[in-house]
């Protein structure tokens, strides 16, 4: 009988894993190394060792009604894409609102996590902690969620280009990086264009005099704006989207989608053309880098070869003098120190995890590892809904699990729709289409057309929620909110396309016909090329699901 449960960590994660116990009847006990919960989101003046450290400017890359947690809608007012500190906030309301301090000790650091020795019997843990004074305390638990997050030990490949050692700029990690004040017109090099190495590049190259983006591979690049000015996600991650993933041909979708986004900037003559097709990665999301690459200000260049003594070298050869700082945007490596080693099975030592969550070779599966993956969507969902599948593999209830296999190499990579409804399959929150049509035809037009929102997963089955019928139908009302500060002359209604019978007719055909015979696809591809408009957005915002 698994009833106390160890939650390392109160991140995101950690207060996720702490109201999902309780939720369950399990007893959590989180223990939390700093002094207050938030983990990453809490903005620190200075980074602090072990920890993960954030910029000042820093605004999430995911809208606020697909990131939320799936039965505590974000504040009405919030912006769509918060700045960290709201973000925070929100953390602070959640944790109020479930009564999840009570559970918390911090100041409390997990030394280690060991498996008992009648582990195969009761699968039990010996955890170890420290406290600020040093004094260790042994505990046992049944289980164990791991919520330590991965982005504290920067990784920082100094050592790959000569001539570091006599450079006399600085060289620092984006882990390092507050904000541009010491970069007011001085010339300084990013390396590598993930989220924060654009997102930094930007924010460098309007104090400085000159600044160079260096990357090896390039990018796709997409802004947070959809249709109208609606946030992307909401309009990419949809169930029908995800539907016609499976019916186009994914070249013609990555053909269509890049035809697009050149159609706005051509990557090609901005110098950001990837060798590798839209859907293949995640792309960069990021609105301002093709303005600055516009007005100069930013450069893009190809990668770093060396460093000269106040200079460096690019693997084309080209020489850029009197540089003062190189900023190294180059991401990190997840650790997991107090985990037992064994642990460890992947190729480079990494944690392998079957469905990205439980360790394959545990005798009992009664520890998880939380959101150590990737995907094109908000973590936080995917994380809350990884917390309710891992309490109930704890339970027991689904023994079947550790049968299974781990492939070796995992790739990090998860689709968003599709994990998160096999994990609602397995603990039977996925929503009944065929029922909800039949029941309630509005609330299903908005689940099938509409964004994926987290609420759908609470709509039935444990855990359910009375208000999420309701947060699904008011969903587009919180993104109208924040923008509601200036009153604007009325326009005459007219009805929205979306909405009209007859598209709602054939959309109901169509996702019928899916859902009845998946082989079936003449009536349905009819059916969506007859749904042409929706069409025409899916293959514009179609990296998002593919
Ligand atoms: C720059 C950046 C931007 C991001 N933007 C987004 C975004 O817009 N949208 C999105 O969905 N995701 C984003 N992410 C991903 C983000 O990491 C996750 O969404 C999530 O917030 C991580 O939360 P976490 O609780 O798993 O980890 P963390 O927030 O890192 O929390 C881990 C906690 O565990 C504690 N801890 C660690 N080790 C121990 C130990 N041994 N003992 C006790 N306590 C310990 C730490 O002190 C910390 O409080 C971003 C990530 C980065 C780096
Ligand atoms: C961390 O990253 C560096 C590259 O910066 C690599 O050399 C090293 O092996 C990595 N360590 C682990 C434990 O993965
Ligand atoms: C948002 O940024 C973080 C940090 O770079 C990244 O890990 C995450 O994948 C991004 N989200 C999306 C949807 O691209």
């Amino acid at each position: 009988m698994v009833r106390r449960v160890a939650v390392i960590g109160a991140g995101s994660s950690g207060l996720a894993c702490i109201k999902i116990c309780v939720e369950e009847g399990l007893e959590p006990v989180c223990f939390e190394s700093s002094d207050d919960i938030g983990g990453l989101w809490r903005f620190k003046e200075s980074p602090e060792p072990e920890r993960s450290s954030i910029y000042r400017s820093l605004v999430v890359n995911t809208s606020k009604e697909m990131m939320c947690f799936s039965d505590f809608p974000m504040p009405a007012d919030y912006p769509n894409y918060m700045h960290n500190s709201q973000l925070l906030q929100y953390l602070r309301l959640y944790a109020e609102h479930f009564h999840l301090l009570r559970y918390i000790h911090f100041q409390t650091t997990v030394r280690s996590v060991t498996q008992r020795p009648d582990f195969s019997l009761y699968g039990q843990w010996d955890i170890v902690t420290i406290n600020v004074d040093g004094q260790e305390e042994r505990h046992v638990f049944d289980a164990v969620l791991v919520c330590s997050g991965h982005y504290t030990h920067p990784s920082l490949p100094l050592s790959a280009f000569p001539g570091h050692e006599s450079f006399s700029g600085s060289c620092f990690h984006s882990w390092e990086y507050k904000d541009a004040d010491a970069c007011r017109g001085k010339r300084v090099v990013v390396v590598g264009i993930g989220n924060s190495g654009g997102d930094i590049a930007v924010e460098i190259s309007r104090s400085a005099e000159k600044t160079f983006l260096s990357t090896r591979k390039g990018a796709w690049v997409i802004g947070k704006m959809s249709n109208s000015g609606l946030p992307l996600d909401m309009t990419a991650i949809t169930r029908l989207n995800n539907i016609l993933t499976l019916l186009i041909p994914k070249t013609l979708v990555n053909w269509a989608a890049e035809r697009a986004l050149n159609h706005k900037y051509d990557h090609r003559l901005y110098g950001l053309k990837p060798a590798h097709r839209l859907l293949d990665k995640r792309p960069l999301i990021n609105d301002d880098l093709p303005g600055r690459i516009l007005h100069g200000a930013l450069v893009m260049k190809p990668n770093l070869r060396a460093f000269k003594d106040c200079g460096v070298v690019f693997e084309d050869g080209t020489v850029e003098e009197n540089i003062d700082a190189v900023v190294f945007c180059t991401g990190y490596n997840g650790t997991f120190p107090f985990l037992p080693p064994a642990l460890s099975e992947g190729p480079h030592g990494e944690l392998t995890l079957y469905k990205r969550l439980f360790p394959p070779s545990l005798l009992r599966p009664t520890l998880a590892v939380m959101g150590l993956f990737q995907t094109k969507g908000p973590i936080m969902p995917i994380v809350e809904m990884q917390a309710r599948w891992a309490v109930k593999v704890f339970a027991g209830k689904y023994c079947e699990i550790y049968i299974y296999q781990c492939p070796r190499r995992a790739a990090l990579q998860v689709d968003y729709i599709p994990y998160l409804d096999f994990m609602a399959e397995e603990i039977g929150v996925r929503p009944n289409f065929l029922r909800l049509l039949v029941g309630d035809p509005a609330l299903w037009v908005k689940v099938i057309f509409g964004p994926c929102t987290p609420y759908q997963y609470r709509l039935t089955g444990p855990g359910w929620w009375a208000g999420a019928r309701q947060a699904i139908l008011t969903q587009w009302e919180r993104v109208a909110q924040p923008f509601r500060t200036r009153a604007v002359p009325e326009e005459e209604s007219r009805p929205s396309v979306l909405f009209s019978p007859w598209l709602l007719t054939i959309g109901g055909t169509v996702i019928m016909t899916v859902l009845l015979s998946k082989k079936d696809f003449f009536p349905v591809l009819q059916g969506a090329a007859q749904s042409l408009e929706r069409c025409k957005i899916f293959l514009r915002d179609s990296w998002f699901t593919g």
